[in-house]
């Protein structure tokens, strides 16, 4: 299947079982004859898949090499970039030549920022092989590396040329992983795809994961055709990361993954939303259900004024008002600007009022 995403320089994202092996094939034609073609991958994805890559991409007339660093969301950093850099360099890489990432939402991410910084950008093609970053990551042109200070703080808006997203490498991701993806793709159906979010709580999509990744990456395409630079309605995406970021904070990033904690998040926001009237009741029950259903957790042992109190620094926060992505009811969502105080007493009096219902 392919969906092509409309942004200043368009490309497709090819969802297709099998397809790592005609990579080669696909991108053949966006590229000179003989050009180089660098693998960015790391040490878990890199072993798996590298060689069958490597063959097709140079049985497709290409010149291929690869930079592999250690796996992990630790090695997101500059000093790795630097690594792609200087293979590059000793490569003699010129503006023709391109990046391959092949990984999950770090390789992606960094490769994708090495591509947008190396002789001030040269083209690279994302090959995700996590489902976080075939329904997600891969797809936007948002590259970069993490800070010791906080994630995601250094980077650049860098469409990749082509996505090639094969569903079989996803036999191999660790469950870990594959629930955070899912996490990912719940969101999207309770942010703007009911229809999926109906085949999540019937059970359907992890048969149909081909369709199912599809469907989020056309979600996806919409946000970013509308907003390529993040400035407005992608937003969206966000909907129960202010809550799942501050939890995972809370837990100084060494508890709950992201999208377990996005998925705790989710239903924060949907109580959160009934509490208001903004939400129609018996949301967060659903997403509670769904979540269970695919074993992620729903409830947090932290006070919501913990919770609140560690959302100071998120990006979508300013001051004492705290920009909310709230449901309206599943498949459809606002952007709801809310005093935190208020919030807070909000929150308090509906889960009283709970309390008192048991
Ligand atoms: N650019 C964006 O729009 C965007 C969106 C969401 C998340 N992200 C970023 O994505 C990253 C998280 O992505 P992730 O969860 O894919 O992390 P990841 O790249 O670390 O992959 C998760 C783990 O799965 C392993 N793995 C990946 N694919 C595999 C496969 N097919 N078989 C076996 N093992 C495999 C990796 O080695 C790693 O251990 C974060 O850094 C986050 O900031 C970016």
């Amino acid at each position: 299947m392919k969906i092509s995403i409309h942004t200043d320089k368009p490309y497709d994202v090819l969802v297709e079982n099998g397809a790592l092996d005609r990579a080669g094939e696909y991108i053949r034609p966006l590229f000179q004859p003989g050009s180089q073609a660098m693998i960015i991958s790391e040490t878990n994805v890199f072993p798996l898949y590298g060689e069958r890559l490597t063959k097709s991409l140079a049985g497709a007339g290409f010149k291929v090499s690869s930079c592999v660093f250690e796996a992990g969301e630790p090695q997101k950093q500059l000093s790795t970039v630097m690594q792609m850099y200087e293979a590059m360099a000793e490569k003699g890489f010129t503006r023709s030549d391109f990046i391959v990432t092949l990984g999950g939402g770090v390789a992606g991410d960094m490769g994708g920022f090495a591509a947008a910084t190396f002789l001030r950008g040269i083209d690279f093609v994302q090959v995700p092989t996590s489902l976080l970053a075939q329904v997600d990551a891969s797809v936007g042109g948002k590259t970069g590396v993490d800070l010791p200070f906080g994630k995601n703080l250094v980077g650049a808006f860098h469409q990749p040329r082509m996505v090639i997203s094969d569903p079989e490498t996803l036999h191999t991701l660790p469950d870990e992983y594959f629930a955070d993806g899912m996490g990912e793709v719940i969101k999207y159906g309770c942010i703007m795809d009911a229809d999926l979010f109906g085949r999540l709580e019937r059970g359907e999509v992890i048969d149909r994961l081909e369709e199912t990744i599809c469907r989020c990456v056309e979600c996806k395409k919409i946000l970013v055709e509308e907003d390529t630079t993040d400035k407005g309605r992608r937003m969206i995406l966000n909907f129960g990361h202010t809550f799942g970021h501050a939890l995972e904070k809370l837990q100084n990033f060494s508890g709950l993954s992201h999208g377990l904690a996005v998925g705790i998040g989710m239903v924060m926001a949907a109580e959160v939303g009934e509490s208001l009237g903004v939400t129609a009741s018996g949301t967060a029950e659903r997403i509670r259900r769904v979540l269970k259903s695919y074993e992620m957790p729903t409830e947090t042992d932290f006070e919501f004024t913990q919770v609140m109190e560690a959302t100071a620094l998120d990006k979508k926060s300013f001051g004492k008002q705290l920009n909310l992505i709230l449901l309206k009811q599943i498949g459809d969502c606002v952007i709801h600007p809310i005093d935190r105080s208020y919030l807070v007493l909000r929150y308090k009096i509906a889960a009283e009022q709970a309390r008192r219902k048991q």
